[in-house]
């Protein structure tokens, strides 16, 4: 069958309109936030139903047709890209709460819901969703189930993973499962729930999840401090540990406050300019816990880990000061930065930060590298930023090169080459540092089993 037979084909089995295929649409669908690889997908379906989704699945397996899923396209690994004339299966519109439990805290989302958009229904029912990061306003349930995405409060909340109570997932077989039917107990074997969680597409696709919910916190409240070096951030988030209980500790260098100050739409946190900044948030429920936070940052200042610092005074304040962190990823995304993600356990950080800065220091010297994270959880970002005077290929290229030794180093210290972001197809050549090839073995015999034919966003975590 041609290309051109096949999408009338498709085209019978969702809603008039429902598949597209002019150009903008393959560039705009074709794609995530990550800028390496050309999009070229043969068309876009918009699926309204479980059933419709099935029915693709299956129309794929008859033809041999790869799938790649779409969400809000915020990817950070190219998992959610379609380079090889792949069709796009977006779940826009499947994009509504269907149900809420108060009794089970509990929300039936379909893919397509916005992170955001879950987070505000938990409001109004006077919960809280907890996975939280800059892109909540565009990604979708579906994205953070499929990359078990991570964010800002996960050394409170933990990845996203905490919060799926259940799944409906069609393999790639086309076969609809109900994994874990929203239990909070069930041993009865193998909980195929948590495979899906992080497989970014590759088994099936997720057409409905059972989203936990949180109480809502309470009175949250920012402190920034300055710190003199990199060796100072871990003493501080220990000794804040030691007596609060944080909902985040994250951290950022000074050359990423430049970067947010350029944009003249956030204010700095205090006039003294230190080498790196240290954000901490925590539940300030009490005049105790406002004044152990006081006396800490005191204690820290006493030390020498801290330099100056400010505590949040108000909601705006609180906004404001999470602005320093939250807008770096954006703010700097025009400078087609290379992204690593990496973790290590956080008792690990502080030798594994000085060797991987000693390693970026000699071998980048040109380029500009910017450090940022969720440290308080042991994941750092490190990202190197492209010159002008470099085509894109040639800057990655020499990433690259650089890239094998990074990896090398988290291998070194037992880590993760990619903490929240994903595989995809950038980290894909590098999982043998994290993984073990007896595991990539059984990774890739379980994708066998729930996708046969390799039709479910191939070459995405394993190379094709
Ligand atoms: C963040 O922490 O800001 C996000 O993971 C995005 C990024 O790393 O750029
Ligand atoms: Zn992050």
């Amino acid at each position: 069958m041609t290309t051109a037979a096949l999408i009338e084909e498709l085209k019978t089995l969702v809603e008039p309109g429902k598949v597209l295929t002019d150009a903008d649409s393959l560039a705009t669908y074709g794609k995530d936030w990550t800028k390496h690889f050309a999009p070229a997908p043969c068309a876009i379906v918009f699926p309204k139903s479980t059933e419709q989704v099935q029915a693709i699945v299956r129309w794929a397996n008859q033809h041999r047709v790869a799938l790649v899923p779409s969400g809000g396209r915020t990817g950070l690994s190219a998992a959610a890209v379609a380079a090889n004339g792949e069709v796009v299966v977006s779940f826009d519109y499947m994009n509504q709460i269907l149900e809420f439990n108060e009794f089970d805290r509990t929300a039936v989302c379909q893919p397509g819901v916005i992170t955001q958009q879950l987070q505000d229904f938990a409001e109004d029912k006077g919960l809280y969703y907890p996975v939280d990061f800059a892109s909540a306003g565009s990604s979708q349930i579906g994205g953070n189930i499929g990359t078990n995405a991570g964010g800002i409060k996960v050394i409170r909340y933990g990845m996203t993973r905490n919060w799926v109570a259940g799944l409906k997932v069609v393999t790639g077989t086309g076969e609809l499962l109900e994994l874990n039917k929203d239990l909070i107990k069930n041993a009865t074997g193998y909980d195929l729930r948590q495979l899906f969680i992080g497989a970014e597409g590759t088994l099936g696709f997720v057409v409905e999840a059972t989203m936990r919910l949180d109480r809502a916190p309470r009175n949250l409240t920012a402190m920034v401090l300055g710190t003199p070096d990199f060796d100072s951030i871990m003493p501080v988030l220990h000794a804040f540990q030691g007596k609060l209980d944080l909902t985040a500790f994250e951290f950022f260098s000074d050359r990423c406050l430049d970067k947010i100050l350029d944009r003249g739409d956030v204010p700095a946190p205090f006039e003294t300019r230190t080498p790196f900044y240290a954000l901490l948030e925590f539940e300030a429920t009490t005049e105790e816990v406002a004044e152990a936070a006081l006396a800490t940052f005191e204690h820290c200042v006493e030390q020498g880990w801290v330099l100056d610092g400010v505590m949040s005074q108000s909601e705006q304040q609180l906004q404001n000061l999470w602005k320093l962190r939250e807008y770096i990823s954006e703010t700097i995304s025009h400078f087609t930065p290379y992204k690593n993600d990496i973790s290590v356990t956080v008792s690990k950080v502080p030798a594994f930060l000085a060797d991987i800065d000693s390693l970026v220091n000699s071998n980048y010297p040109d380029f500009e590298v910017l450090w940022y994270g969720h440290i308080g959880d042991g994941n750092l970002h490190l990202n190197i930023l492209k010159p002008d005077a470099l085509s894109k290929d040639e800057f990655f290229a020499k990433c690259a090169t650089v890239n094998k030794w990074v990896f090398e180093v988290v291998q070194k210290y037992n880590g993760s080459i990619s903490a929240e972001h994903g595989v995809g197809m950038t980290k894909r050549d590098y999982l043998g540092y994290s993984r073990s090839a007896a595991e990539i073995g059984y990774m890739k015999a379980i994708k066998a089993v729930f996708d046969p034919a390799g039709i479910m966003n191939p070459g995405k975590i394993f190379p094709l």
